[in-house]
């Protein structure tokens, strides 16, 4: 069984190995996620190996989970995945509805066959002088299974990655880190009131998440399309951390037609499907 997808309307490589795919909707965007995560987890079921997944939280990635939950229920086993989230805020009780534990118990975790030991994010419990050591077994657990073979991604509105904020330098490692503020504004829709946003959080580094074997960011809607044209076509800067991607070998960014709005028209070029 294999996984193909034909809904994808534009293509364009702007580095030799950043791939932009300019997906119709963000279902089908979504979809497309889901599918190349699922050949990946086929693949290594097949030889009996774990497949290591980084994972994002957020609006983004919520039709990429309903999809997987789908491929899950029609026979692709996850017991063989491995999960990283990317973040959580802190302090934040893994109970709260607020929290990223809790968001990736609904999304998805509950949903599927994955087991409760091969789960790891961010403990937004600790106390605050058992963080640094926290985060660095974060570190050393994933090199221990392997290092990602497949992080996925959203972009935020400042284009931070993770809850890489601007001004974080490129070999950042998993840590700490305190939030911006329009970061935390972002946040509002989610908590209520400005006040209840944490102002801060524990971030996976750039630097562990360039250390992927393959990155998927996805983005959608007018709101990033700005950011978006930032991230893949402007210069690279630690103002932006979308920019990093750039240096990456391996990076699919996967759009829908109004993420892609503001993108080099002239560089993108219609196919038939390469994917077909
Ligand atoms: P969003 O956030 O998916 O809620 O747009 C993306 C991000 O901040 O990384």
């Amino acid at each position: 069984m294999s996984y193909v997808n034909k809904e994808v309307i534009k293509n364009k490589t702007l580095k030799e190995f950043m791939e932009v795919l300019v997906f119709e909707n963000k279902e089908s965007g979504s979809l497309y996620a889901a599918q190349v995560i699922a050949n990946k987890v086929l693949m290594n079921n097949s030889v009996n190996e774990e497949t290591v997944l980084g994972l994002a939280t957020g609006s983004t990635p919520t039709d990429m989970y309903k999809a997987l939950i789908e491929i899950n229920k029609s026979g692709v086993s996850f017991s063989r995945i491995i999960t990283y989230n990317l973040d959580e805020y802190y302090p934040m009780k893994k109970s709260s509805p607020h929290s990223y534990h809790y968001y990736m118990y609904d999304h998805f975790f509950q949903h599927v066959d994955i087991h409760e030991e091969n789960i790891f994010i961010p403990n937004g419990e600790n106390k605050n002088e058992d963080l640094s050591k926290f985060c660095e077994e974060y570190e050393l657990s994933i090199r221990r299974n392997g290092g990602i073979d497949i992080q996925v991604l959203g972009l935020g509105l400042n284009g931070h990655i993770g809850f890489n904020e601007p001004g974080f330098s490129m070999d950042s490692l998993t840590q700490k880190v305190t939030l911006s503020d329009t970061t935390r504004t972002a946040a509002v829709k989610y908590f209520g009131k400005k006040e209840e946003v944490p102002f801060q959080a524990i971030s996976m580094g750039i630097s562990t998440i360039l250390s992927a074997d393959h990155i998927m960011m996805m983005a959608w809607g007018n709101e990033k399309a700005e950011i978006v044209k930032e991230s893949i076509e402007g210069q690279l800067s630690k103002d932006v951390p979308g920019t990093y991607l750039q240096t990456h070998k391996n990076v699919t960014i996967i759009l829908d037609a109004e993420s892609a709005s503001k993108l080099d028209n002239d560089r993108i070029s219609l196919i038939e499907s390469k994917l077909s």
